[in-house]
């Protein structure tokens, strides 16, 4: 299993391109399976995107990237087959969005149930109840959801009764091809729900924002062939920021648009990090004197969970207490551990962690437990002045394409160990 050796206390400097959104790319992806022929750009060749295309293969799709310009031409001429299974699907919670597609064309999808998560239980309840509006039948039989619509899957009305960005994508994908009109309401408003359906109005869908959090659909037949470039992934761009933040580097992080990631970039100017914001492209320069701050996860356009991890190294940085409030996921405090055993003071009580401010993080022998603690020892093993290997890397490598490669161009001592 890969490994990263890192010999911290070096400044990020110079400038990296942010990659395509992988959180924008896996519903567009599955969506994929309405029409026939798509090409996509600004792909990032990440293990996830290979787990949803190994999916998509083994239903039918044929498949063909270009890894030079990160381009993925996918050809749906031919029927699927409508049986997503585990091996699939167990790796990957986002393989559920098949089903929404395969049920809107075929009338018909076995797909596994997504499985156990490191974050949290991860239900799918919200997309399953919605599916049953539009008239579909579900049973949950030996781990697969069997869902069949005989005559079609039909426009409803459906409220979410909390806030799911997978549940809003797989509808919207579902309702495309529905027959009627579907109004969603309390959805997601995450850019890449926005990107996706971007993408679904270029195939030819009739989609329409009514407001921040309602959507109308009205299903059609036939949905045509596109080009469509993927946006930048502000996950990784904000991971870049801390991470520059962090070291008190000066990094020119580029190809994203700062408007889109305005929580964050106010976040980190409240701690005392200078960022200077351009079109397509923000400076961060870090600064000796971090102040502590208070912040909650929310759903968009609140401070995402998927930088909560990564926030929260910068926050031993400070002077002063912090506290994260964690309301998306149970169980998203796993770094925890492994950030105290680096040093810090991070003291968790259920939702609430509270991190004492003024540590200097050691260097030590890390173990990554999902996507994005993966990344937050990365900075805290970057901003530490000693060695730090971590191991289990391929939750990083699920993720965040060319991390070490990228870092190593801003001047990180890094390197990957077979
Ligand atoms: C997506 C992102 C993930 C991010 C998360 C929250 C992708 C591929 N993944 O995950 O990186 O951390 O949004 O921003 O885009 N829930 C239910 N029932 C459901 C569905 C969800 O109770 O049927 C709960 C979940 O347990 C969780 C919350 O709703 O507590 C939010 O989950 P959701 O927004 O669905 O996350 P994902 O789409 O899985």
């Amino acid at each position: 299993m890969d490994k990263l050796e890192i010999i911290g206390g070096r400044t990020l400097q110079g400038s990296v391109e942010v990659s395509g959104s992988k959180n924008a790319s896996l519903p567009i992806l599955a969506s994929c399976i309405l029409t026939n022929k798509v090409v996509l750009k600004n792909v990032p060749l990440v293990t996830d995107i290979q787990t949803m295309l190994n999916l998509l293969s083994s239903i039918g799709s044929k498949i063909k990237i270009n890894h030079q310009n990160k381009t993925i031409k996918i050809d749906n001429s031919k029927k699927h087959k409508t049986v997503a299974k585990y091996q699939l699907v167990k790796t990957m919670r986002a393989g559920v969005l098949v089903l929404g597609p395969l049920l809107a064309k075929y009338g018909k999808a076995t797909v596994s149930l997504p499985g156990g998560c490191s974050i949290g239980p991860r239900p799918i309840d919200l997309h399953i109840s919605a599916l049953k509006k539009m008239g579909a039948k579900i049973k949950i039989i030996n781990g697969y959801i069997h869902a069949t619509a005989k005559y079609g899957l039909k426009g409803a009305k459906i409220n979410f009764k909390k806030i799911s960005v997978g549940a809003t994508e797989n509808l919207i994908i579902a309702a495309c091809m529905a027959n009627g009109k579907t109004i969603l309401t309390n959805c997601a408003r995450e850019p890449e729900i926005k990107d996706l359906t971007n993408f679904l109005v270029k195939i030819g869908s009739k989609i329409r924002w009514i407001n921040k959090r309602k959507v109308e659909i009205e299903g059609v037949k036939k949905l045509n062939n596109a080009n469509y470039s993927i946006m930048f992934d502000r996950i990784e761009a904000g991971t870049l920021m801390i991470a520059a933040a962090a070291t008190r580097g000066s990094l020119a992080i580029k190809k994203i648009q700062p408007r889109i990631i305005n929580k964050e970039i106010d976040i980190l100017k409240k701690m005392g990090v200078k960022i200077i914001e351009k079109k397509n492209k923000i400076t961060v320069i870090g600064s000796k004197k971090l102040r502590g701050i208070k912040i909650n996860t929310l759903p968009y356009p609140g401070f995402p969970t998927d930088l909560q991890a990564q926030i929260m190294v910068l926050m031993c940085r400070a002077i002063g207490n912090s506290k994260i409030q964690e309301n998306i996921f149970e169980n998203r405090f796993m770094h925890v551990a492994e950030l105290n055993r680096m040093g810090a003071d991070i003291k968790v009580k259920g939702k609430q962690a509270t991190i004492i401010g003024n540590k200097k993080l050691s260097g030590a022998e890390l173990m990554a437990t999902d996507l994005r603690a993966s990344a937050s020892l990365v900075i805290a093993a970057l901003a530490s002045s000693e060695k730090s290997t971590i191991n289990r890397i391929y939750h990083l490598d699920r993720g965040y394409e060319k991390m070490e490669k990228k870092l190593l161009k801003c001047g990180a001592h890094i390197r990957r160990v077979k």
